[in-house]
C-alpha cells in the first residue's frame, strides 16, 4: 500500500483538550502548534490544513457582558480565525464552531453569534476553492467548561468526549465533508429548527436550557 505523505497541519489553541486529542491521532504529519503558551512556530510555505480551534465562551445574558468581553469573544472565536486563514491560505480549513450557532440557547447570544459568523465565513470561502469542514459540536467534556463545573453534569447524555470529537475530525481531514454536527440528538434538533424555528426554540427552553 502507498504510504501517505506527511501533511503540513496548523492547529490553533493547541493546549486545548480537543486539539490535544487530535494531535495524538496525527503522528505521521508535520504539526505546527499555535498557542498562547508556546513560541510562534516557523511555518512552511504550503499549509495543507489549518484547524481554527482556539475559542472560549462566556455564558450570560447580554446585558451582563461587558463590551470588552463581547470584543474578546469575537476576536478569538471569529476574527483571529479569519485573519489567520487569510494569511496561511490553507488547502483545507477546519473550523471548530459550535452547534449553538444552529440551535441557540439562553445565555449564549454572543458566543453563538461568534461561531455562526465563523460557520458562514467557511461556507462562503468554499466558493474561493477552499475545502472547508465546519465542526458544529454540542457540549464536550473539556476545560472549556472549567468555570461551570455543574453544566456538563446537567447536560448529561448529550456530552461528548474530546476523543470522540477528535476522531471524527481526523477521519475527515482528507474528505470533502462539509459539516460535522454532533451529537446526533442536537444535530437532529438543529435540522428540525431550520424548518420549525418557533417550535424548536420552545422545546429548547425545556430540554436544552442548562446554562
Ligand atoms: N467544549 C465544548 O463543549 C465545546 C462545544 C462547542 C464548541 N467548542 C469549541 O471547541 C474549540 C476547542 O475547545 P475545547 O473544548 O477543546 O476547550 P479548551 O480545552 O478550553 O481549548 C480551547 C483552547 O483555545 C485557546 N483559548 C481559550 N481561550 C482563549 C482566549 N481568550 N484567547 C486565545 N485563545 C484562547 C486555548 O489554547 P492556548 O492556550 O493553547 O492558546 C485553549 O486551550 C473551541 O473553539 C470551542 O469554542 C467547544
Amino acid at each position: 500500500m502507498k504510504k501517505k505523505s506527511a501533511r503540513n497541519i496548523v492547529i490553533t489553541g493547541a493546549t486545548g483538550d480537543i486539539a490535544q486529542a487530535m494531535i495524538k491521532r496525527l503522528p505521521g504529519d508535520n504539526l505546527y502548534l499555535m498557542s498562547r503558551s508556546l513560541p510562534e512556530p516557523e511555518l512552511p510555505e504550503k499549509i495543507d490544513i489549518l484547524v481554527n480551534n482556539s475559542g472560549f465562551g462566556l455564558f450570560d445574558n447580554l446585558t451582563n457582558l461587558s463590551d470588552d468581553q463581547v470584543d474578546e469573544m469575537f476576536k478569538v472565536n471569529t476574527l483571529d480565525a479569519i485573519k489567520l486563514t487569510r494569511k496561511l491560505k490553507p488547502t483545507k480549513l477546519v473550523n471548530i464552531a459550535s452547534i449553538s450557532a444552529k440551535l441557540p440557547t439562553k445565555k449564549a447570544s454572543v458566543y453563538a453569534a461568534s461561531k455562526a459568523a465563523l460557520i458562514v465565513f467557511g461556507e462562503a470561502l468554499r466558493f474561493e476553492g477552499v475545502n472547508v469542514l465546519n465542526v458544529n459540536t454540542g457540549p464536550v467534556s473539556t476545560k472549556f467548561h472549567a468555570a461551570r463545573p455543574d453544566y456538563l453534569r446537567k447536560v448529561g447524555s448529550y456530552v461528548l468526549t474530546a476523543d470522540v470529537v477528535a476522531e471524527k475530525i481526523v477521519k475527515n481531514l482528507d474528505t470533502h465533508k462539509r459539516e460535522l454536527n454532533l451529537p446526533w440528538q442536537l444535530a437532529f434538533a438543529s435540522k428540525l429548527r431550520a424548518i420549525f424555528p418557533g417550535l424548536v426554540d420552545t422545546m429548547s427552553q425545556r430540554f436544552f436550557n442548562y446554562k
